[in-house]
């Protein structure tokens, strides 16, 4: 049995869901012969660290004790092999996970990631770093999250050049949009219901400004088509200006509106999508379409966000990333 120790920062929504799949899936690991232990988790408020593995269990089940270590001592001082970063990151600095990340490539532990700033901001800072140390970045939950996307496109898909990426790759707005089309409600109610369900955030602004995606299209960019872009090179359009009206003339005429990333025209916009279109996808799912030269359009539909799926792509991560230890 290979044991892996992890540190968890960041333990909000996401921190929580994979706290729960490593207990779930514990056993099932344990029989690919992989003991995965927590050395240390990190909140804002405080920390906990034990050499035997923190108590998950215990974590979920009651109202921690934080004790006072900070973030960047815990990341740099305690003895693991992976540090999976889950903070919420600002768009314009990437902290604080940019920083999360560099002490720990500079202090030689591996990084997995469900936090998109700090690539926006640094990728190749990042990504230079990670090489430099030989230690590995891995980032499949930063986009669509359940849908394994990046790996599938660039690795599975490596014997074809992607000509073109499209997505929806936020679920927020793609469930206002649906909501609008199917009850004819306008884009405030629509918003309202979303955040009744739990899918919208209470400020929603970058996901309804497209700001959440065009973070996602440009790690799409950069690791996929391997073509460096700056998030501020996009083009950027929200959902906030689509009426009802425009939604129910797009339906008359066999058109849905949905807020598409166009990954080589670095845009971002609501756009008409045929009815019949695979891009045509309900709720708050994610697609993602890839134009190749052998293997035609392939399109990945699945779970953008929540807990649990996006646990998976995590776990995915941290799997591969033990396979080099
Ligand atoms: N939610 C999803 O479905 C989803 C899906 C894919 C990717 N993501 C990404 O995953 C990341 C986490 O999302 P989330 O939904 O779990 O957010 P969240 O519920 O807000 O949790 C983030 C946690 O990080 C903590 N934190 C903030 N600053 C910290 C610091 N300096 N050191 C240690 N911990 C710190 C926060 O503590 P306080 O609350 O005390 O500030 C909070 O508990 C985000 O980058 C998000 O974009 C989320």
């Amino acid at each position: 049995l290979k044991e892996v120790k992890l540190i968890i920062v960041g333990f909000g929504v996401i921190g929580r869901g994979l706290a729960n799949t490593l207990l779930d899936k514990r056993s099932h690991l344990r029989s690919q012969g992989l003991d995965l232990k927590v050395a240390g988790v990190c909140e804002a408020q405080g920390s906990i660290v034990s050499d035997s593995g923190v108590d998950l269990k215990r974590l979920l089940s009651s109202k921690p004790r934080w004790g006072r270590a900070k973030t960047q001592d815990v990341i740099r001082d305690t003895e693991a092999d992976i540090v999976v970063e889950l903070t919420p990151g600002n768009i314009k600095t990437g902290e604080p996970g940019l920083s999360h990340m560099v002490w720990a490539l500079n202090s030689g532990k591996h990084v997995v990631s469900s936090n998109k700033s700090p690539l926006v901001v640094a990728y190749d800072k990042l990504l230079g770093l990670a090489g430099k140390n030989n230690l590995s970045l891995k980032f499949e939950a930063t986009v669509a999250g359940a849908i394994p996307v990046l790996e599938t496109l660039k690795r599975e898909l490596r014997a074809n050049k992607a000509q073109n990426i499209y997505g929806i790759l936020n679920g927020t707005t793609n469930y206002i949009l649906s909501k609008m089309a199917e009850e004819g409600v306008d884009y405030h109610a629509a918003l309202a219901e979303a955040q009744s369900m739990g899918y919208a955030e209470s400020d929603p602004k970058y996901d309804i400004m497209g700001v959440d995606t065009g973070a996602k299209l440009t790690i799409l960019s950069n690791y996929v088509l391997g073509e460096p872009v700056k998030f501020s090179e996009l083009t950027i359009e929200g959902i906030e200006r689509v009426t009802p009206e425009a939604v129910h003339l797009a339906g008359h005429y066999g058109y849905a509106i949905k807020l598409v990333a166009d990954v080589r025209g670095k845009t971002v916009a609501p756009t008409l999508i045929p009815k019949d279109h695979p891009l045509n996808i309900p709720g708050n799912l994610n697609a993602v379409l890839v134009e190749t030269d052998l293997a035609g359009d392939l399109t990945l539909i699945g779970a953008g966000a929540g807990p649990r799926e996006t646990s998976s792509a995590l776990l995915q991560d941290i799997i591969e990333t033990s396979k080099q230890l």
